[in-house]
C-alpha cells in the first residue's frame, strides 16, 4: 500500500462516495472525483482542499457509454499512476420487472455495471503491481430482493463482473474487492419511514474499504458485506 495513494471515487459527493472522498483525503496525494453535478464537485473541490493534497473533478454521466469513455481518456492523461480506483456510482430505480419502464433495467445497467466495466478496464495499465479496485457492490448482489428486482439483477452481474476483474487482475498484481453493504444512510433514503439507527452510516462502510486498504500486499479481501446489526429492513 502507498502511503500518500492517488484515488478515483466514482459518485464522489453524495452518501458512501462522499464518505469515502473523506476517509482517503487525509492521506491522499491526489484525489480525482466523479460525479455529474457539476456545482457539488467544485463545492467538494474547495471544502478538501489543503497543501498537498490535488484534487481534480470530473463531471461526467456515468450511464453514458461515451462520456465515460471521455472519461477515461481524461483520467488516462491526467494519471501517472493509480493506486486506488472505488467504482461507487450507482443507483437504484423502484418498480416490478413485468410492469416498470424498459428504461429502469437499462439505465441501471448501465450505471451499476457498464460504468464499471469500461472505467476499471481503462484504467489498469495505471494500476499494473500496485492498484486496488474497489467495487461498491450490495447485499442485493448476493440476494435477491422482490421490492427491487432489476436493481438486485444489476448489482448481481456487477458482483459477476467483480469476480472477473479479480481474477483477471490479480495476476497483474492488482488487488480487487467486492464490498457488499446493506442498507446504508444517504440521500437515496430521504423521507423513508424508519429509524435512522436500522440503517449503516456511511461512515461505518468507508472505514471498511479504509481498512481492507490497508491491509499489507499480499494480502486481500475478496468480499466484504456490511450489515446494519438488525440486519436488513425486509
Ligand atoms: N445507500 C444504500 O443503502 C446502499 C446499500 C448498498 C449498496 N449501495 C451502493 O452504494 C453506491 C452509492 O450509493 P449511495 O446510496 O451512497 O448513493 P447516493 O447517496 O445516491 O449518491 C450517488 C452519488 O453518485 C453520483 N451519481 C449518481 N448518478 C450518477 C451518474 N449517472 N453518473 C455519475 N455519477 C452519478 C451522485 O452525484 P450526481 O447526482 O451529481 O451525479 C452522487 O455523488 C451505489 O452503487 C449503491 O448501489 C448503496
Amino acid at each position: 500500500m502507498t502511503p500518500n495513494p492517488v484515488v478515483v471515487i466514482t459518485g464522489a459527493t453524495k452518501g458512501i462516495g462522499l464518505a469515502l472522498t473523506e476517509r482517503f483525503a487525509p492521506a491522499a496525494s491526489q484525489l480525482h472525483l466523479v460525479a455529474r453535478s457539476h456545482e457539488d464537485l467544485a463545492a467538494l473541490a474547495a471544502r478538501l482542499k489543503r497543501p498537498g493534497l490535488e484534487v481534480c473533478t470530473y463531471a461526467c454521466d456515468l450511464s453514458d457509454k461515451d462520456q465515460t469513455k471521455r472519461l477515461v481518456t481524461a483520467l488516462t492523461a491526467a494519471l501517472e499512476q493509480l493506486d486506488v480506483l472505488i467504482n461507487n456510482a450507482g443507483l437504484y430505480l423502484p418498480g416490478e420487472v413485468v410492469s416498470e419502464p424498459d428504461a429502469n433495467l437499462e439505465y441501471m445497467m448501465r450505471l451499476n455495471v457498464f460504468a464499471q466495466y469500461y472505467l476499471t478496464r481503462g484504467l489498469v495499465d495505471r494500476m499494473a503491481g500496485h492498484g486496488h479496485v474497489f467495487a461498491m457492490a450490495s447485499v442485493a448482489s448476493r440476494k435477491m430482493f422482490a421490492d427491487k428486482p432489476s436493481y438486485s439483477i444489476t448489482k448481481h452481474a456487477q458482483l459477476a463482473l467483480t469476480d472477473a476483474l479479480r481474477t483477471e487482475l490479480h495476476p497483474q498484481g492488482i488487488r480487487v474487492t467486492a464490498i457488499l453493504p446493506g442498507p446504508t444512510w444517504s440521500a437515496s433514503w430521504e423521507g423513508a419511514d424508519f429509524p435512522t439507527d436500522r440503517l449503516l452510516q456511511a461512515e461505518h462502510v468507508a472505514e471498511m474499504v479504509w481498512q481492507v486498504w490497508n491491509l499489507p500486499q499480499g494480502a486481500v479481501v475478496e468480499e466484504l458485506v456490511i450489515r446494519p446489526q438488525l440486519g436488513d429492513l425486509d
